[in-house]
């Protein structure tokens, strides 16, 4: 089966809004986290859609489900998201086997509630690859050169542009792979991943490449909020 993890379980402090996690924040006539699931059911691959969402906040998205996408209730589910994002990752995971129980061919396309212009193309392209390599990342080549510098004040190395690329998601996975690959991992080296396709790159598991597009924004702050809203709108134009 396929499954979507619509990962919306953080509280978006770098948003600087106090009275709700910025995936609830309007975008045009709908919240942002609406924007992205429509996005997903639109894909007719997915056998269910999970969104995981902060424990606080399941009861008001199962009234936006219920609200916006009550032609599909019955392939979305929302579920209580963990203490970081592969602790959300992994409450859907759980969530899926209970029901479903494991499987080798579950597929999972994990994506950022906050990534409302994901597009079909990015899905469908995800799920082949992650059923013909296991794991894959959607990226773009980087634009600007990279620049490292382990202490914040000098440049430690400037890796060649031509082999850097920004990381977005989806990411995608065979499910089973994921949750073994993060099993085996000790709770130092799962406190440094900051995303889930580090899960297999730190135990040397190929995650392939999907092309990502400079349009798959993700809204972190107040600046990318505007630009999504600046999107929508031009979008409504057309
Ligand atoms: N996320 C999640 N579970 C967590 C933390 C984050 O599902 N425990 C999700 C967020 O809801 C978001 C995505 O991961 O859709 C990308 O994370 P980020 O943009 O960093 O979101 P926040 O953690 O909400 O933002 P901030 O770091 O500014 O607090």
């Amino acid at each position: 089966m396929i499954f979507g993890a619509i990962l919306a379980g953080g509280v978006g402090s770098r948003m600087h809004m106090a009275d709700m996690p910025k995936q609830f924040l309007p975008l045009g006539e709908k919240p942002i986290l609406v924007h992205t699931l429509e996005k997903f059911l639109t894909c007719r691959q997915f056998d269910m859609v999970y969104v995981g969402v902060h424990p606080d906040w399941v009861g008001y998205t199962e009234d936006l489900v219920a609200k916006h996408t009550a032609f599909a209730e019955d392939r979305i589910a929302v579920v209580p998201g963990g203490e970081d994002r592969n602790g959300t990752v992994m409450n859907v995971i759980a969530a899926i086997e209970e029901r479903f129980g494991p499987s080798e061919e579950h597929l999972l396309v994990t994506h950022d509630a906050v990534r409302p212009f994901v597009t079909l193309r990015m899905l469908e392209e995800n799920i082949a690859a992650a059923r013909e390599h296991g794991a894959c990342d959607t990226v773009m080549p980087a634009v600007d050169t990279i620049v490292e510098s382990t202490d914040g004040e000098i440049i430690s190395a400037i890796p060649p542009r031509g082999r850097m690329y920004q990381g977005q998601t989806p990411q995608s996975f065979r499910m089973s792979l994921l949750k073994s690959l993060y099993e085996s991992l000790s709770a130092d080296e799962r406190a440094v991943l900051t995303d889930a396709c580090k899960i297999c790159v730190v135990r040397q598991y190929p995650v392939y490449l999907v092309r990502g597009s400079e349009t798959n924004i993700k809204i972190t702050t107040p600046g990318d909020y505007k630009i999504a809203q600046a999107m929508v709108r031009e979008l409504s134009d057309d």
